[in-house]
Formats: C-alpha cells, sequence, structure tokens
C-alpha cells in the first residue's frame, strides 16, 4: 500500500522553448519546468488524443482548436504500442517526440499513456502464449484491446520493456506531467483461463492459505468429494458442464485473484517507471459506474497518486442521479482530495444497441455535476472523432462535422467556464460530506453474482444506487463509502444487499451502533462470510450472530417470489408499519417484489415497523410477519428491511426515519457543496424533466446554466438540465434551497 496524493501540474500557456530530450537536470538552467507551480490551481480540461490515426497535417489543427477549445491537458498514447516499436528491435519515438513538443508548446500537457493497453502483431506472432484463454479454453484472439494475460510472464516482461523505454525517454520531459498506466485494466481481460493463470492462482492460493488445510476449511471442499491434498492440484474454474455450478468460495477467491492478478500487473508498470521516473504522478482509468465493477477499486485507489475515473451516463432520469451515485463512491476513494474525469463523453456513445445523443445541456451539466462531486478535471473519449475503426460512430471533442459545429462551440463555452471557474480558487477545494454513508463492497457484488444464490436477482450495486436516489427524493445526499474504509465518523450508515460480512466488519457495525450510529441493514446483508460461508443460528448470521442480536431478529428461511411462480402473486404487500406508510394516508402500502425474511422477533425491545400482510402473503404464510423492525443497540439504533423496496418506498422510509434535517429539503435539485479554505461553492441541479425552483441562495452567482434569477433576491429557475453555481464566503451560512 503506497497512498500518496499528488495531483499533475497543468503547462502555463506559452512554454519556453527548450530541448525536451536534454539529459540535463532543471538545476543546469536549461530544462526549466513551464510555470508549473503557478498554474496548479487550473481546472484540467482534455481528452484522449489520437494523433496517430491521423496524418501530421491535421496536427497544428488539433492544437489550434484545443487552444479555442481551452484544452490544457491530453492523455496520449493510449493505444500506441504498434506505432512506438513497430518491430521487437526497432523503436520509433519521432513522431512521439513531435506531437509532444507542439503540445508543450501550445502549453498543452501531456498525461502520458504506458502504451500497453494493446500490444502489436508481432509480439503476438513470436509469442502466441501471451493471449488469455476464457472458460471453454478457447484462445482470446488479439486484433481488439488487452488481449493478453496478465499472468504471462513474458507478456510482462515487453510491457515492463515498454515502459522503462517511455520512462528513460520522457521521463524528464516536462510537457509529459502524468503516467496514465494502461487503460481500464480487466476491461477484456478481467477472467483469463490460461495455463499461466492456472499456475498462478496455485501461488495465490499458497500465499493467501499458508496450509492446504486452510484452504480445504475455507472452500468447504468436503462438499461434493472435492477436497485437495497439494496446492498443485488446484483449479481455475474452468467450465464444468452446462450445468455445473462451480464452488462459490472457489470463484469468489478466483474473482479475488483476477483483481490482484490486474493489480500486480498495473504495480510492476508503474514501478517500472518510477524507478527512472520517480517524480511524476501516477494514475490509470478505473471504470466505476453502477452498472460495472470489474475491480475491487478500494484497493487500487491505495496505488494511484491521484484517482481517475471513466463515466459513461445512463439516458432517462436516472442519468444525472446514477452519475452522482458513480462519483459519490469515487470521492470516497479519493479520500474527499480532488479527483480526475479520464473519459466521458460529449454526446452519444457507440457501443449500446441504441446510442441516443446527450440532451440539450447534458454535455455541459454532466461535466459541471463531476465537478460539483469533487472532480477537478474533465475530459473525454476522445478529442477529435475518428474517421474509421471500431469507435467511429462514438462522439468526440471535435466532430465528424468539423469546427462549425453546436457541439464543438458547446465544447468551447464549457472549456471557458472551466477556467472561469478555476479563476474563482474552485479547484483544490473538497465535496463537502453527508452524515450518511451507504456502504459499497465490491466483493460482495462479486458474492451476488454467484449461481448458487436463493435468488439470482441479486445486485449490490443497484441496491446501493436504489438507495442513493431515495436520499436525492427527500431533498439529502448520501456519500457511499467502500466498507472495507472507514466510516466511524458517519451518524448514519445504510449496507444494502452487502451480502458478505467477516467478523471483522460485523464488529465494527456493532461498535458503530452500539457508540450512537443509525444502522440499516439491508434485507440480504450479511448472510456469508468471506469465504461464502453461511453464518447459522438463524439469518443473517454475520459475525456469529452478532448482526442478529443487534437487530433483535432472527430469520428461518427466504421466501422468493418473481414472475416465475406460475400464478402467484409476484408482490407481497406491507403494511400498518408507520416506518412505510404515510401516516396521513393510512391505506398507503409498500411492496415488495424479490425476496422477503421470514423472521421472528426475538429481543422484546425491538419494535416491529411493517408487516407483510394481505392475500399474497398469506399464501406464502407471511401474513403478520415482521418485515422492518427497529431496536436500540447500545446507545444507537439499528433498523432491519427484511424485503426488497423499490425507490419510492425506500423513499418513504427515509423520510419517516431517518430525516433529520429541520428545514425541507428541495427534491427536484441535487445540491452538492465544495468548500475551499475560505470560499465555499454551492451546485444547484435540476433533477427532473420539470426544472426546479430555488430560493434563499445567499452566494454571488458565478454560472446560471439554462436558468435564470427570479424576482426575489437569491431566488432562481432552473429549465430541465440547468445549473446554478454561486461562491460564498466561509462565515456565510450555507443555503436552503
Ligand atoms: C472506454 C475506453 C476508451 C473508449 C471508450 C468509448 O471504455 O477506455 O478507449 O473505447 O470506452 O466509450
Amino acid at each position: 500500500m503506497r497512498r500518496t496524493f499528488q495531483w499533475p501540474a497543468v503547462l502555463s500557456p506559452a512554454a519556453p522553448s527548450q530541448d525536451p530530450h536534454s539529459n540535463e537536470t532543471e538545476s543546469n538552467g536549461n530544462h526549466p519546468t513551464p510555470s508549473a507551480a503557478s498554474r496548479r490551481n487550473r481546472i484540467i480540461f482534455g481528452g484522449d488524443y489520437n494523433p496517430d490515426q491521423w496524418p501530421q497535417t491535421v496536427w497544428d489543427d488539433d492544437i489550434r482548436l484545443m487552444r479555442e477549445a481551452h484544452v490544457n491537458t491530453v492523455a496520449l498514447a493510449v493505444f500506441s504500442w504498434d506505432r512506438i516499436q513497430p518491430e521487437e528491435h526497432r523503436w520509433d519515438f519521432d513522431w512521439l517526440d513531435l506531437i509532444i513538443d507542439k503540445l508543450g508548446h501550445a502549453g498543452i500537457a501531456v498525461d502520458l499513456a504506458s502504451a500497453t493497453a494493446t500490444a502489436p502483431l508481432w509480439l503476438y506472432e513470436a509469442h502466441p502464449e501471451v493471449l488469455p484463454r476464457d472458460k471453454y479454453g478457447h484462445v482470446v484472439g488479439p486484433g481488439a484491446r488487452q488481449s493478453w494475460s496478465p499472468n504471462s510472464p513474458v507478456f510482462r516482461e515487453y510491457a515492463l520493456t515498454m515502459c522503462r523505454k517511455l520512462a528513460e525517454r520522457y521521463g524528464r520531459n516536462p510537457y509529459v506531467t502524468s503516467w496514465h498506466m494502461g487503460n481500464e485494466y480487466g476491461w477484456n481481460n478481467r477472467e483469463d483461463y490460461s495455463d499461466d493463470a492456472q499456475r498462478a492462482f496455485r501461488d495465490w492460493c499458497r500465499r493467501t492459505y499458508g496450509s492446504i488445510d486452510a484452504l480445504n476449511a475455507a472452500w468447504g471442499t468436503t462438499f461434493w468429494g472435492q477436497e485437495i491434498h497439494d496446492f498443485d492440484q488446484v483449479l481455475i474454474p474452468r467450465y464444468m458442464g452446462a450445468d455445473a455450478m462451480v464452488n462459490p468460495g472457489q470463484q469468489l477467491d478466483f474473482e479475488r485473484f483476477g483483481n490482484d492478478a490486474l493489480l500486480d500487473f498495473y504495480k510492476a508498470e508503474r514501478d517500472a517507471i518510477a524507478e527512472i521516473c520517480p517524480d511524476k504522478p501516477f494514475t490509470t482509468n478505473f471504470m466505476i459506474s453502477t452498472d460495472q465493477c470489474a475491480m475491487d477499486y478500494a484497493q487500487w485507489a491505495h496505488e494511484v497518486d491521484f484517482v481517475s475515473n471513466d463515466h459513461y451516463f445512463h439516458e432517462g432520469t436516472l442519468h444525472l442521479d446514477e452519475l452522482s451515485c458513480s462519483d459519490a463512491l469515487v470521492d470516497s476513494l479519493a479520500l474527499n482530495r480532488p479527483w480526475y474525469v479520464m473519459e466521458h463523453s460529449t454526446s452519444a456513445v457507440q457501443w449500446k444497441p441504441l446510442n441516443a445523443r446527450k440532451r440539450k445541456g447534458e454535455l455541459t451539466r454532466d461535466a459541471l455535476a463531476h465537478i460539483a462531486m469533487g472532480a477537478d478535471a474533465i475530459n473525454f473519449f476522445q478529442w477529435r472523432a475518428s474517421a474509421f475503426g471500431a469507435e467511429a460512430f462514438h462522439s468526440a471533442m471535435l466532430p465528424h462535422a468539423g469546427e462549425d459545429t453546436a457541439l464543438f462551440r458547446e465544447v468551447c463555452a464549457l472549456g471557458k467556464t472551466l477556467d472561469r471557474l478555476a479563476d474563482t480558487g474552485l479547484a483544490g477545494s473538497r465535496l463537502q460530506r453527508s452524515d450518511t454513508a451507504i456502504l459499497f463492497d465490491a466483493q460482495s457484488q462479486w458474492a451476488t453474482r454467484s449461481q448458487t444464490l436463493p435468488s439470482g436477482k441479486l445486485d449490490h450495486w443497484h441496491d446501493v444506487r436504489d438507495w442513493y436516489q431515495a436520499f436525492l427524493n427527500t431533498g439529502m445526499r448520501a456519500d457511499v463509502v467502500p466498507l472495507a474504509y472507514d466510516w466511524s465518523g458517519y451518524h448514519t450508515i445504510v449496507l444494502p444487499t452487502v451480502l458478505m460480512l467477516s467478523d471483522a466488519d460485523t464488529r465494527r457495525i456493532l461498535d458503530f451502533a452500539q457508540a450512537g450510529g443509525t444502522v440499516v441493514i439491508g434485507y440480504a446483508t450479511g448472510l456469508v462470510d468471506e469465504h461464502f460461508h453461511v453464518g447459522l443460528g438463524g439469518y443473517p448470521g454475520a459475525g456469529q450472530g452478532l448482526l442478529r442480536s443487534m437487530l433483535g431478529i432472527r430469520g428461518e428461511e427466504f421466501n422468493i417470489i418473481g414472475p416465475q411462480a406460475d400464478g402467484d402473486a409476484d408482490a407481497i404487500a406491507l403494511t400498518a408499519a408507520e416506518a412505510v406508510s404515510d401516516p396521513t394516508n393510512s391505506h398507503t402500502t409498500a411492496t415488495s417484489r424479490l425476496w422477503q425474511n421470514v423472521i421472528s422477533v426475538t429481543d422484546p425491545h425491538a419494535q416491529t415497523l411493517a408487516f407483510y400482510h394481505g392475500d399474497a402473503a398469506d399464501d406464502w404464510d407471511l401474513d403478520g410477519v415482521p418485515a422492518i423492525t427497529r431496536n436500540r443497540a447500545g446507545k444507537g439504533i439499528a433498523y432491519f428491511l427484511g424485503c426488497d423496496l423499490d425507490v419510492n418506498d425506500l423513499t418513504t422510509f427515509i423520510r419517516l426515519n431517518l430525516d433529520a434535517t429541520s428545514a425541507p429539503p428541495n427534491p427536484d435539485v441535487l445540491h452538492t457543496v465544495r468548500i475551499g479554505d475560505t470560499t465555499a461553492f454551492d451546485f444547484y441541479f435540476a433533477r427532473g424533466k420539470q426544472g426546479a425552483k430555488i430560493s434563499q441562495v445567499s452566494g454571488e452567482p458565478l454560472v446560471i446554466f439554462r436558468g435564470s434569477p427570479g424576482s426575489n433576491t437569491g431566488s432562481y429557475t432552473l429549465q430541465r438540465n440547468g445549473v446554478l453555481i454561486t461562491m460564498r464566503n466561509l462565515t456565510t451560512p450555507c443555503a436552503d434551497e
């Protein structure tokens, strides 16, 4: 673990002329760093730049237009291995020298890639063994991206040679201000079933468990007679037949191993560069959005100097809420320091079945929403739309139609806005944290992928997102925090479908409650430990019964419903509960559609807040069974939500039980605050199609996008996708919308 924080510098617009390939050090005076210090307060703006797809005649035009768009940084050479090393013993840096030089002289900094995301064809011809295999044993062919096994020692050697060459050549180049390692590690090689992987997995098991007995105990190999007598017998979970079910403990360890293999690979690449060039910050672009969970970034975030993320929009009304939920996790991974949007899109992508463009205002709104959530860098994939290849129809900053386009004008306006915001001192300020943390655990998300669970529809991440949105619906904002991090300072923690809880984590939760915190445990939380062993004595059995006794309940069975139960009801009603029903309307009920825990209350102090009720409940022998409970736990409170609820019902639950704010907040608005040394920046976004009205805003308006001031001081109207940013002195109290 090496947690550091180093933010990339930005160049001054007109860098001094120099020889960037000189080996002389800065102190010799021949090699001045271009005013980097004075430019640290900028917001980074740019995108992936792929000049190798274009003739050199286009490059000057690119740079002219980048300057027009206020671009100050580009990510370069992400897929350029083949151009840099066209043959094993031939290196061609001339084109890269030239473009870095041109960019640097124009004041555009370079986030230089390690260039290893795609390997050249000559390497595959010479060493076909570097290719990964899928679980059926098929070789994953070259021709796209990341067709290489992170477990291949041969591939690693070639990749590290590339890293060293780049470090030697550009380590002292003042225009290169950060290292962009790989690209979305694991995008196409997350699972590798090659022989190299088999060997590496055996070593991983040896290191993790130490003894074969410990491995057998963890995997529960007495089941189906799978006992292992030697680490050389350990298998990766290759295809075993259409209906075979993989041992979930083994499956989970294979997921962990895959994460660790790529993380080790990243670290080896980083360290190869760092040995030669220790002083520039390293990052790699994470893939965090609520529909993806490739890696356990709670581990990765310790290994980068600044956190960066790629985020692609979800269409529809969820768009802003989803973006903000994903960013809430990124901000926690960054430990609340500024972070980097490495990629998002100006408009449509090309990889969905239907690729809608962004709606009016969404380009600017999304970029400003990332800033509102703590980003100090806004970058797009990619600068110039490709004329050919798999991503030709992906939007870009400069579209096929060229500079005389609405899209390019919006990009330029955005660049100017970001510069203006930076002038006010926004960069470096930090997102104000909420007092509620929704806990996220990538490994629980992997565990919910097991084919062996009571329901194949569990999705921890989506449940986190639903809770996040429900908080926004009440006008509150929650943070999203990795389970593995420190959340003891929050007032409330929510654990939605955190399927796996170790004894130690369960103890942390109990301590938190006993010290006065409020804990909300979701319906499929704490069912198994970190080895996928079920906690006994009644559900949820985490922590040898600690979780259950904190809640004061005991579950005997799960009731799983859904449309597959032909002719039976696919929903079960909850009723008579002050926690769920609106007290002004006694007929309001909540509904569960997936999973109900059949529980009884065991602690005399525990209260039942909602019951299952009605014919469908009766059919399943659930009528009158507690659905939502509350218990005192030391100085704190522990809620149990024994069934899945939709966002509306979660919103009602929060409103009735967790909403501690005195002033009614405005659910039409997403409001965040960034706190600087002496200044606070308030960001307001219209969440819905109808736009929003905001009042009593005390700060000075910096940006009013798709909106206008109202007749009363401090009031504003925002249209759909509208944004208001204001600035106030920190002595001025925070506005209430
Ligand atoms: C990302 C990738 C980029 C580009 C982009 C398209 O996953 O890093 O290289 O392919 O998707 O949306």
